[in-house]
C-alpha cells in the first residue's frame, strides 16, 4: 500500500456529492424511466433495484476499495496491488472506455445545453403543440454542422473549468452546489407533473408491474443500466475512491450512492411520464423522449411552459456535468500521475481531445454521416454507441471484479474494508459471494447477450 497521500475529498459528504453527481446523469433521466415503463414498470422496477444494490453496488465498492487501498489512479492502482504488473490493462481499459463515453456524452449534453438557450429565448415555445414541427426542429438541429458543436464546446470547456479548480475547489465544490439544485428541479417538475389532470396514467405506466412485459431483453437493459448509472466499469469510481478520506465507511457510502441514484432515476420518471400522458402523448425512447416529446409537453402548458422547458433542460444539463466531470477528472488525474504535466495541462489535452472526437461524433449524425462503419452501415456515432453500451463498460467491469475477487489479496479487501479494524464488516460473506461468482457470471452473461444480440 502507498503511504504518501495525495489529494483527497474534504468529507463524506464532499465524496457522496461528487460520486452521486457521477452517478446521476443522462442515463437515469431520459434512459432509466423510459426502460422501466417498457419492461414492465414496477415488474422492471424489483428487478432493477437487485442489480443495482446486489451487483452495481459490489462493482461500486470493488472500486472504492482498490482506488483507496492503492491510493493511485487505474493504471497503478491494478498494478501496485499485485506483483504482476501486467493487470495495469485493466485500468487501461477503463480510461480508454471513458475518454469514448465522454467524447459521446459531450455530443449529446451539447443538445441539452442548446435547449436551454433555445428554450429561454422563446424558440421551443413558438413550435406549439405541432409534434410534427418539433420533431423537424430537433432534426434540422442535431444535424447541423455547427450548431451542436459550439453548444458542445461550451459544455465541454465547462467542465474543464471546474476540473482545473482541482479536486476539493473544483469537483467538490461544484457538486456540493448542484446536487442539491438537482434535487430541487427535479422535486419542483414532480409536483408540476403530479397535478396534470390524468397524470395516474403515467404513475400506472412507470409502477403498475406487468410480468408478461419483463422479458429477458428487459432483465439484460436493467442489468446494463444498472451499471451505466452507477458509474461503474471504467475506473472513475477507482479515481474517486483514491480521493476517498481514510476513515470513510466505503460500505456505507456506496449505499448511499446507490439509493441516492436510485431515487434520482424514479424521481425522473415520475417528472416526466405523468405530464406525457396528461398530453395524450405516447413515450418515447432516448433523444427523441427528451427532445420531441417533452417540449410538446411543456407547449402545452401555456405561458408557464417555457418556465417548466428550462428548468428541465437546466436539470439535464446539470445531471450531465457532473457526470461529464468525473470522466474528464479520471483522465486528467491519470496523466497528471504517469507524466510530468500540470493539473492544467492534463485538463487542457483531454478537452481539446474528447472534445475533438466528440465533434467528430457530431458530425457524424449530420455532414458526415456518409462514413459509415462495416456491413451495417454504422455511422461513427452509432458505432460508438455500440461500444460504449454492448461491449467496454461490461468488459471492463468483469475483469474489474474478477481481479478484485479472485487476484487481489482477501486480507487487503477485509482490511479496507474494515479501516483496518476499525468499523464491523457484517456483511461480508454475502459480498465476498457476491464479488466471487455472481457479479462476474452475471456480467458473463450481459457481455454474450450483447455480442450475440
Ligand atoms: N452514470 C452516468 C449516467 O447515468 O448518465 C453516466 C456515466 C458517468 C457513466 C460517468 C460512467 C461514468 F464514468
Amino acid at each position: 500500500m502507498a503511504t504518501t497521500k495525495k489529494t483527497t475529498f474534504s468529507s463524506t459528504l464532499g465524496v457522496i456529492m461528487a460520486a452521486v453527481g457521477s452517478a446521476v446523469g443522462l442515463g437515469n433521466i431520459w434512459r432509466f424511466p423510459y426502460i422501466c415503463g417498457k419492461y414492465g414498470g414496477g415488474a422492471f422496477l424489483i428487478v432493477y433495484l437487485c442489480f443495482v444494490f446486489f451487483l452495481g453496488a459490489t462493482l461500486m465498492i470493488s472500486e472504492f476499495v482498490i482506488g483507496r487501498r492503492s491510493q493511485h489512479t487505474p493504471v497503478k492502482a491494478f498494478q501496485s496491488l499485485h506483483s504482476k504488473k501486467a493487470w495495469g490493462f485493466i485500468g487501461l481499459l477503463g480510461l480508454i472506455t471513458s475518454f469514448f463515453i465522454l467524447s459521446q456524452y459531450l455530443v449529446l449534453s451539447g443538445w441539452t445545453t442548446d435547449y436551454i438557450w433555445e428554450s429561454v429565448v422563446g424558440n421551443l415555445s413558438a413550435l406549439g403543440t405541432d409534434a410534427g414541427a418539433i420533431s423537424n426542429h430537433f432534426a434540422q438541429f442535431s444535424t447541423d454542422g455547427l450548431r451542436p458543436v459550439i453548444a458542445l464546446v461550451v459544455f465541454s470547456a465547462i467542465c474543464l473549468i471546474v476540473i482545473m479548480c482541482g479536486v476539493q475547489k473544483g469537483i467538490e465544490n461544484v457538486s456540493k452546489v448542484l446536487m442539491p439544485l438537482l434535487v430541487l428541479l427535479v422535486l419542483v417538475l414532480c409536483v408540476r407533473s403530479l397535478t396534470l389532470p390524468g397524470a395516474g396514467k403515467g404513475l400506472e405506466y412507470l409502477f403498475s408491474p406487468d410480468f408478461s412485459k419483463l422479458t429477458g431483453e428487459g432483465v439484460l437493459a436493467a442489468l446494463g443500466q444498472a451499471l451505466f448509472s452507477l458509474s461503474v466499469g471504467m475506473g472513475v469510481m477507482i479515481v474517486y475512491g483514491s480521493y476517498m478520506p481514510l476513515n470513510d465507511n466505503v460500505f456505507k457510502t456506496a449505499m448511499w450512492i446507490t439509493a441516492c441514484d436510485t431515487l434520482i432515476a424514479i424521481l425522473a420518471g415520475v417528472a416526466i411520464f405523468p405530464a406525457v400522458f396528461s398530453c395524450g402523448l405516447d413515450p418515447a425512447g432516448g433523444p427523441g423522449l427528451v427532445f420531441c416529446v417533452l417540449p410538446n409537453v411543456f407547449n402545452s402548458m401555456g405561458g408557464a411552459g417555457v418556465v417548466f422547458s428550462t428548468m428541465f433542460f437546466l436539470l439535464l444539463a446539470v445531471a450531465a456535468m457532473t457526470s461529464a466531470i468525473s470522466l474528464l477528472e479520471a483522465l486528467t488525474a491519470s496523466l497528471l500521475e504517469h507524466a510530468k504535466v500540470s493539473r492544467h495541462l492534463s485538463a487542457i489535452l483531454f478537452f481539446l481531445l474528447t472534445s475533438a472526437f466528440g465533434i467528430l461524433f457530431s458530425l457524424s449524425i449530420g455532414p458526415l454521416s456518409h462514413i459509415t462503419i462495416g456491413s451495417a452501415h454504422l455511422t461513427l456515432f452509432d458505432f460508438v454507441d455500440k461500444l460504449n453500451s454492448i461491449y467496454l463498460p461490461p468488459i471492463c467491469s468483469l475483469f474489474t471484479i474478477i481481479f478484485f475477487g479472485w487476484v487481489m489479496p482477501e486480507a487487503d479487501v477485509q482490511d479496507e474494508l474494515s479501516n483496518h479494524g476499525a468499523v464491523k464488516i457484517g456483511y461480508y460473506g454475502v459480498f465476498r459471494f457476491l464479488a466471487r461468482y455472481l457479479a462476474p457470471l452475471a456480467l458473463l452473461i450481459v457481455l454474450i447477450a450483447g455480442i450475440m444480440g
